[in-house]
């Protein structure tokens, strides 16, 4: 087991192989938190050292002749409210009687082999791995709120997952007002915040500050996990480099409205709590009622690359469902760029015969190709098939397609509504729109209330019967607005503070039933590029589109970026057209081929425009591709530079597990006027081990990784080059 309860002491152990996670009940019966970092053993550490006078902090009644023992000093599993613990809270609630505060207190804990499930939400799962569940019940008599704290501790992997359950114990309603998933205080250390902020076009840029005293937040409430803030960040100390130093990671599996707050307080402790957003959420708790948080995913390790490859291995292994999970991709074309809204049958059928010539397995229609749909001012909402774009209607094309000896996908936005559709004009209280106010309109669009029912169904009615109609093998989900105006028509105006969690339910669950229901199918989540890159929604596509920026040399610090948390299989890329659509860069086709290599690759552009020598390096492309696909999404991944700072090239490596196989991978961003020589050492060979590198020389892994490896910088417009490193023997 790797969940231990010592009588004694009265402390919970959790350890994985290198990890370990240790609270203790207090005499008091608090739940106080005592360590969580590299394996320790069982030492008890009970913090004798926190308790002496903290000044201006009280003390619980029952301590109230010992100034040492305060709730706003001692390190907690989840933390009290209201009743002196005034560091960051991770639950609020107002009470029938009108108090808000609530002191939780140890009621029991149970130890389970297998991994807890959260209802109604996605988490990670149990994969044959081993894999035990900690339960601790907390609970406060007076407000009558108990509190469930689930661990799993995935031994292997080094992971550790967190989610609470809120229950109304008592007769009279509890308004929930925050709800977080954990509470993770580390009692010393002087931390760096590493988090991933961004823009449309510029997603999950790398950040790194030191923690100031105070709180600073990452969080979206843009009803999506947002291009602006990554639901994910990293604490490290402050030496922490790709290779050593201490970091912990905290990625929250959820979509929707989140806030992480983390506190550097008047004891130079840190706080952590993470979990759904406290901001207009009020959640009504009936007597006999839970509230479900979204799962953490938590992992401590020496360095930013362990910690990544700890998330690029559960992830695909525990997090990412289906038959794609592990398997190939098909390499696809998608024709945005090539067309936009003219969707049109001669024009798609001549760009898949020239996709079929140079070996492309998918097309990909995307937004257009419906009624009304002529530019982005009508027609969401109604997905009938534009006769006059596809005069063989969809069905027909899609016949023609697969003749071509190429399966066909299918873009849509089933969460979103034009005010010029039908569905607008029979059902206009299905948009999210407040009462007597215009709403804010986003790409002339509106949110659909998938918290109503109906919605529910007629989204799941209108998908199911594409997915059945047409042999639609791919579907690409776009979500192409926030959410703003969250009112529900449908829902009494106390309980307007649920609708944004429980549009995620619904989100969350008609995705279960698609993919349950198309199994076969490839689903690849988007939402105007990357701004729903997320754990739980890649729970249920094993893909998600990174960002709408083609650009390579964009998508350099895009990717990067999303590599700290996220595998390549995860990351959707495409060679686009140069000059790039967004940014205006021309760029080789082989540097546009070496970034989107990294990733779910495709392409996106158009294909009759192609010159010859183009149409035989991408030939040659999707062949190397195929013989890489399973190094590049099995293998480990290693950032040997940032695309930040004054490096004039950006250096990744993937290595195979069993070490036999690299491929090094060089983008020189900032080509210098005379062929500087550029130097490199590798990581994660097989020191032992006689490497080929590039058919070039031979050379040891050891010599590789330590003296290192020399290439000429190429000059020229953002010039590539990949080198195959293989083992020969040992
Ligand atoms: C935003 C997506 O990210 C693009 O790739 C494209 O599908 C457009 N929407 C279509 O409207």
């Amino acid at each position: 087991m790797s969940i231990r309860y010592i009588e004694d002491t009265r402390q919970l152990l959790l350890e994985t192989d290198s990890t370990c996670y240790q609270m203790k009940i207090d005499n008091l019966g608090y739940l106080q938190h005592l360590y969580y970092g590299l394996k320790i053993g069982e030492n008890d550490l009970n913090y004798p050292y926190r308790l002496y006078d903290h000044g201006f902090s009280g003390n619980p009644y029952d301590m109230r002749d010992n100034r040492a023992y305060s709730l706003d000093a001692l390190p907690q599993e989840y933390t009290s409210f209201g009743v002196g613990d005034f560091r960051v809270s991770s639950i609020a609630a107002s009470c029938s009687d009108g108090s808000r505060c609530a002191e939780f207190r140890y009621e029991s804990h149970e130890i389970r082999s297998g991994k807890y499930a959260i209802p109604g939400l996605p988490s990670v799962y149990d994969n044959g791995d081993t894999v035990d569940t900690l339960v601790v019940t907390l609970i406060d008599t007076a407000a009558n709120i108990r509190i469930r704290l689930y661990y799993g501790v995935f031994e292997e992997l080094d992971i550790i997952t967190r989610s609470a359950e809120i229950s109304n114990a008592g007769q009279e309603t509890v308004w929930l007002r925050k709800a977080s998933s954990m509470c993770l205080d580390l009692p010393f250390g002087g931390w760096d915040l590493i988090h991933f902020h961004g823009r449309h076009c510029m997603e999950r840029q790398f950040e790194r500050t030191p923690l100031f005293h105070g709180i600073q937040t990452v969080s979206s409430g843009r009803g999506m996990s947002s291009h602006q803030h990554n639901p994910f960040v990293i604490l490290c100390s402050h030496d922490a480099t790709e290779d050593d130093g201490f970091c912990y990671g905290m990625m929250l599996m959820y979509s929707g409205n989140y806030k992480i707050e983390i506190e550097r307080d008047q004891f130079d402790s840190t706080r952590v709590v993470m979990g759904v957003s406290d901001d207009r959420f009020r959640w009504e708790l009936s007597p006999g009622t839970s509230f479900h948080t979204p799962e953490i995913i938590l992992t401590c390790a020496d360095g930013l690359t362990r910690l990544s490859h700890r998330y690029h291995r559960v992830i695909r292994n525990n997090v990412i469902r289906g038959q794609y999970k592990l398997g190939s991709r098909p390499v696809l074309i998608n024709s945005w760029e090539a067309v936009y809204f003219e969707q049109r049958q001669d024009k798609i059928l001549s760009l898949a015969r020239q996709a079929k010539d140079l070996g492309i397995d998918l097309f990909v229609v995307d937004d257009g190709w419906f009624k009304n749909r002529n530019d982005d001012n009508a027609g969401l909402g109604d997905w009938v098939p534009d006769e006059r774009k596809l005069p063989d209607g969809l069905d027909g094309l899609i016949g023609k397609i697969n003749e071509m000896g190429m399966r066909f996908g299918l873009w849509v936005e089933p969460e979103m509504v034009n005010e010029d559709s039908e569905l607008y004009r029979m059902h206009p209280d299905w948009a999210l729109t407040a009462p007597n106010r215009a709403p804010m309109m986003a790409r002339n669009q509106l949110v659909l209330d998938l918290s109503r029912d109906e919605v529910h169904e007629y989204i799941y009615h209108t998908m199911a019967e594409l997915l059945t109609r047409y042999h639609i093998e791919y579907i690409k989900w776009d979500f192409n607005r926030p959410l703003s105006d969250v009112y529900s028509h449908s829902t009494p105006s106390p309980r307007q503070g649920e609708v944004a969690h429980r549009y995620y339910l619904s989100l969350y669950r008609l995705y279960e039933r698609l993919t349950s229901e198309f199994p076969d199918v490839l689903f690849e989540g988007c939402a105007g590029g990357g701004g729903r890159f997320d754990a739980g929604m890649l729970h249920y596509t094993p893909q998600i589109w990174c960002s709408d920026n083609t650009d390579p040399i964009a998508r350099l610090s895009i990717q990067y970026g999303t590599s700290f948390g996220y595998p390549l299989s995860s990351i959707s890329a495409h060679v686009s057209a140069s000059p790039n659509h967004q940014t205006g860069r021309v760029t080789p086709i082989s540097t546009r081929a070496t970034v989107a290599m990294t990733g779910a690759f495709g392409y996106e552009l158009d294909l009759d425009k192609l010159s010859e020598e183009d149409r035989a390096d991408i030939r040659a492309q999707i062949v190397r591709y195929k013989e890489l696909e399973t190094l590049l999404h099995e293998g480990l991944y290693y950032r040997l530079s940032a695309p930040t700072g004054d490096s004039d090239c950006v250096v990744w490596q993937i290595v195979s597990p069993e070490r036999d196989r690299c491929l090094l991978s060089i983008v020189v961003t900032d080509p210098p006027a005379n062929s500087v020589p550029m130097h490199v050492q590798l990581k994660g060979l097989d020191p032992d081990a006689l490497y080929d590198v590039g058919g070039e020389f031979t050379c040891y892994g050891r010599a590789l990784m330590h003296a290192g490896y020399t290439f000429l910088q190429l000059t020229g417009d953002y010039p590539a080059m990949q080198v195959d490193i293989k083992k020969l023997g040992t």
